[in-house]
């Protein structure tokens, strides 16, 4: 052992007591780590939760399966808010994916997903109800009128922009972040592109503890 032969070589017993000192605090130390690593890190949730949570505008959206929802039917849990349209390409379909995939990682509650169309012209209930439940069973699509639906978006800070396309057609450009609600109804963080679902997964396990 090499503190063995140090402490073998030095006639004066101080600094041979001062290494064996330093070893201990070492094998100490080590033992600290390997405990701290053996248990499973805790997220830093500092990137995804709000210093100060903001109140939702009330509104009341057609859900794809029939009735209505209102801010009132955010409280008691918690959910996350993308706002797309079922005519987007990419970024809505790759989202919804990936939200699947994270509440597949998640075990007990999970918090309920909720896509708000931006695109309420084209996206009736009925187009929403053949698009949403295909991503997962419990996910929820909302759409109404287009001020209705733009007040939502305004009062939570979602970027969107409607483009005009050369036939006549137009698209809708939109942020891929995600609206963290509490289970008071208010906007309490964000989930900002790109996404990972197992990250999801776990932050909101820790969000939901
Ligand atoms: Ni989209």
């Amino acid at each position: 052992m090499a503190s063995c032969a140090a402490m073998d070589s030095q006639p004066d017993r101080r600094p041979s007591q001062l290494l064996a000192a330093g070893v201990m605090a070492l094998a100490l130390g080590a033992g600290v780590l390997a405990w701290v690593l053996d248990r499973p890190p805790r997220p830093d949730l500092s990137g995804v939760l709000l210093d100060t949570q903001r109140a939702l505008p009330s509104f009341s959206l057609a859900r794809h399966d029939g009735g209505r929802m209102t801010r009132a039917d955010l409280e008691g849990h918690w959910s996350l808010l993308f706002f797309g349209f079922t005519h987007c390409p990419d970024v809505c379909p790759t989202t919804l994916f990936t939200l699947r995939e994270a509440m597949a990682q998640m075990e007990g509650e999970r918090p309920q997903v909720i896509l708000v169309s931006l695109d309420p012209m084209r996206d009736t209930p009925e187009i929403l109800a053949a698009y949403v439940p295909y991503f997962h069973p419990t996910f929820i699509g909302l759409t109404g009128e287009l001020p209705e639906v733009q007040e939502l978006a305004d009062g939570l800070g979602v970027a969107y922009a409607y483009v005009a396309g050369e036939d006549g057609d137009y698209s809708v450009d939109h942020t891929a972040s995600l609206f963290l609600v509490d289970p008071q109804g208010r906007l309490a963080g964000l989930f900002h592109p790109p996404h990972d679902a197992e990250r999801i997964a776990r932050d909101m396990t820790e969000v939901m503890r």
